[in-house]
This record gives C-alpha cells, sequence and structure tokens, in this order.
C-alpha cells in the first residue's frame, strides 16, 4: 500500500478548537455516539477500513476491535489531536493528512467513512471526491453528519437556542457547514455515487435516563468552546452566551426534561 507523508496545514479555522476541554467533550459525544455508528458501518472481521478526521481515534479504535482481522487507519490533520491518540491495537494506525488530498493509492478500503468532518471541511465534495476514490470496488462510504437546528430541548431554552443559532453563522463565517447532515444525498451525488441510502441516528434524552446530562453538556460545551469566536465576530456578547449557559443549567435540574436531535447518516457506492 501507497502511503505518502503528506504536506499538511493545520486549520486554524476549525471551529472546536483542541483544548484539553474540548478534547473531553468529543471523549463524551463518543460514548454516546459510538455503539450506534459501529452498527451502522455493518463491517466484516476482515474489513479493511479508513476514517477521516479521526479526531482522538476512540472511534477507530472501536471499529478496528470489530474489524479484528481486517485493519483501520486514521487520517486526521490536526497533529494536537493526534498526539492525544493512543494507538491500542496492531490493526490501528494514524497519519496526518488533509481529507481534500487522501495519501493513498485509488481502490484500496472496504469501508471508507467520516463523521462530525464534512462540516468542517472547505470542499465537502473534493472529500467525498477522495473517499470514493480509494474505496475498492464493491466498497462503500459511510457519513454521519450535523444538521444543528435539528436540536430540540423541551420545556423550551429560548435564550439558548438564540445562540445557537449564531453557531451556524460562525461555522459558515469560519467556512464551514453546521447544516451540512440535510444536504448529504446532494453532495454524494455531486461527488459521483449512484446508489445512496439515506437515514437518521436518533437522539432521544429524558431527564431520567442516564444519558441525559451528558448530552445536555455536550450541547453547553458546544457553545462555551466557541464563546471567545462568538464574541470576537461579534455573533454574540459574553452576557448572551452566559445568559444562555444559565438557562440550559436551570433546565438541566427540571425532572421534566428532554433533549431531542438526530445525525443525517448516508451509505453510499
Ligand atoms: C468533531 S471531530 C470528529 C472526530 C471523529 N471523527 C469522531 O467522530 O469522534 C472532527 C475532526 O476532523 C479533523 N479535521 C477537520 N478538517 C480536516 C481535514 N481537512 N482533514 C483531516 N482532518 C480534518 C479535526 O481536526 C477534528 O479532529
Amino acid at each position: 500500500m501507497r502511503f505518502q507523508t503528506a504536506d499538511v496545514k493545520p486549520d486554524a479555522h476549525y471551529i472546536h478548537g483542541t483544548e484539553k476541554t474540548e478534547q473531553e467533550r468529543l471523549v463524551a459525544l463518543n460514548r454516546l455516539t459510538n455503539p450506534a455508528f459501529v452498527e451502522f458501518l455493518e463491517l466484516r472481521p476482515d474489513s479493511r477500513v479508513l476514517e477521516i478526521g479521526s479526531g482522538l481515534g476512540i472511534l477507530a479504535g472501536e471499529v478496528a476491535a470489530r474489524a479484528s482481522q481486517g485493519g483501520v487507519i486514521g487520517i486526521e490533520f490536526s497533529s494536537a489531536q493526534l498526539a492525544a491518540t493512543p494507538v491500542t491495537r496492531p490493526n490501528l494506525r494514524f497519519a496526518q493528512g488533509d481529507a481534500h488530498r487522501l495519501p493513498f493509492d485509488g481502490a484500496l478500503f472496504d469501508v471508507v467513512y467520516c463523521r462530525y468532518l464534512l462540516e468542517h471541511v472547505a470542499d465537502p465534495v473534493e472529500v467525498l471526491r477522495e473517499m470514493r476514490r480509494v474505496l475498492r470496488p464493491g466498497g462503500r462510504v459511510c457519513v454521519q453528519e450535523n444538521n444543528i437546528l435539528a436540536n430540540e430541548f423541551y420545556p423550551e431554552c429560548p435564550r439558548f437556542d438564540a445562540i445557537w443559532e449564531k453557531f451556524v453563522a460562525l461555522q459558515l463565517k469560519l467556512g464551514g457547514d453546521s447544516l451540512i447532515g440535510k444536504k448529504l444525498f446532494a453532495l454524494l451525488r455531486q461527488a459521483g455515487f449512484q446508489h445512496i441510502r439515506l437515514s437518521f441516528a436518533p437522539e432521544i434524552h429524558p431527564a431520567d435516563s442516564d444519558t441525559f446530562l451528558p448530552w445536555v453538556e455536550n450541547m453547553i460545551h458546544n457553545v462555551t468552546g466557541a464563546a471567545a469566536l462568538l464574541v470576537r465576530h461579534r455573533l454574540a456578547t459574553q452576557r448572551e452566551i452566559d445568559e444562555a449557559v444559565a438557562e440550559v443549567r436551570a433546565f438541566e435540574m427540571r425532572p421534566d426534561a428532554c433533549g431531542y436531535f438526530y445525525w443525517n447518516r448516508a451509505r453510499a457506492w
């Protein structure tokens, strides 16, 4: 397998950054969302798998456990994320690279996936074309992405919702698209895929579930992690952000509260 050393420019515009608190948020989000995602990949024990934008490598580690006779490679452009990535299995490795220019020859992998990546990249269609290029005949691409306005809290949290909408504007300013989940069908078609199957991965977190607090904390940390950028781009004041967080902290105390969301997923050939 040809595996070039990539010439990678770290992206200063990555909305979440790589601070320790953000890495902790990502660990918690992995705990919540990995089991359903690994099922969605429908791996065989001997699958050869590529993850693009592998972050802290937690998901890739779980995928490598499932593809125990195959192998998993994670491509990630941030050296801070790679430095926090433990290589826990012999069939798992990570390399620095840019999703727009994958450092591989074509037709190598049975499954190529990305999760929570396309919303951050400059050219999602180019990334999907690259994912298609490295697929073996008969292989498939699997994607799970955000449409952040699908988030709902009940009882409602209007201050939080107002800041959350600003998050959409911020990501646009930074060159990303936090609504990209609903565009997956169109983007995959533009990237040349003929067979596309769409689905939702639901998140339903009532106050009496073990997942309620981790889910709501994930939402809060998305906002607090981007607070400095929201203020710098004049999309919100620190006071508005503090009030939004206080509102959701009060929501967290309610025995009748519930959080709802869904991820957009696609499988394509
Ligand atoms: C939200 S994290 C998701 C990580 C992992 N896929 C998961 O589901 O836990 C997105 C990751 O994509 C990486 N990333 C963003 N743009 C990239 C690019 N152009 N090439 C490679 N990685 C990229 C970021 O550095 C970050 O680690």
